[in-house]
């Protein structure tokens, strides 16, 4: 039986006690030392795969905890493991992108969201050359002074979210110059906006994500 448990800050009672009842706990070191996983218990995560391949070498009846950022559902682990066959149950935490735009207090059902953790740059580049609201998973190589650059001449607001849920989370707000200066510790996620998060908000697009519409509803009569 694998679950996977999402982790943003501190762990739930129900986390500690999953991993307690666990024959395996699997992570990253930061998440197990976290919860406080013994060293017999433990398969530290490097590289996610060589951690699939430990997995599922262990026997059906082992109980195995998966820690994983965030929501696992949301570019995260469980893919990951579907792909290898997988079917794990997942408990989720709140998304770090979630996280960052609650802590300046923005809608986010309009953003557009990308990836540029082991991925190439230049797509996030254009997404946030293209929508008002992106928000980007960020790596160390490719960060907020990358994003800046990139978008460099662009009217753009930034919002740099550092170690959301740790004590010593920092969220700030930064002019273009200043996004292009910043020293980001990790992990962070990185929103980019084309107005200050104080400003009004752009009218709701309804294109992406929101509350049901009953014109729109097949049942409704309505146009489809
Ligand atoms: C593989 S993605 C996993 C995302 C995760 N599923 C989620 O919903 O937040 C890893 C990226 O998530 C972001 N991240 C994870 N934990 C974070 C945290 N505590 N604070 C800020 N960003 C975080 C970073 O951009 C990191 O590179």
């Amino acid at each position: 039986m694998i679950t996977v448990h999402g982790l943003l800050g501190r762990p739930s009672d129900e986390l500690r006690a999953d991993a307690a009842d666990a024959d395996w706990v699997v992570g990253g070191r930061r998440h197990l030392d976290t919860i406080g996983v013994p060293a017999g218990q433990r398969i530290v995560l490097g590289g996610l795969q060589a951690a699939i391949e430990q997995v599922r070498a262990l026997p059906e009846s082992a109980r195995i905890v998966v820690v994983a950022s965030g929501d696992p559902l949301y570019f995260g682990v469980v893919r990951a493991l579907r792909a290898a066959g997988l079917r794990p149950a997942v408990v989720p935490a709140v998304s770090s992108i979630a996280a960052a735009f609650a802590a300046v207090g923005l809608p986010w059902d309009d953003a557009a969201v990308v990836s540029v953790h082991g991925r190439p740059l230049e797509p996030a580049v254009e997404l946030a050359r293209t929508v008002g609201k992106a928000a980007v998973f960020t790596s160390p190589e490719h960060g907020i002074r990358e994003l800046a650059a990139g978008l460099a001449g662009l009217d753009r607001w930034f919002v740099l979210a550092e170690r959301l849920g740790e004590p010593d989370e920092q969220v700030r707000v930064l002019t273009a110059g200043q996004a292009a200066q910043a020293e980001p510790r990790q992990p962070n996620v990185v929103l980019i906006l084309d107005r200050h998060p104080d400003s009004p908000d752009a009218p709701w697009p309804g294109s992406v994500a929101g509350p049901a519409n009953p014109s729109h509803h097949p049942t409704s009569g309505g146009q489809q």
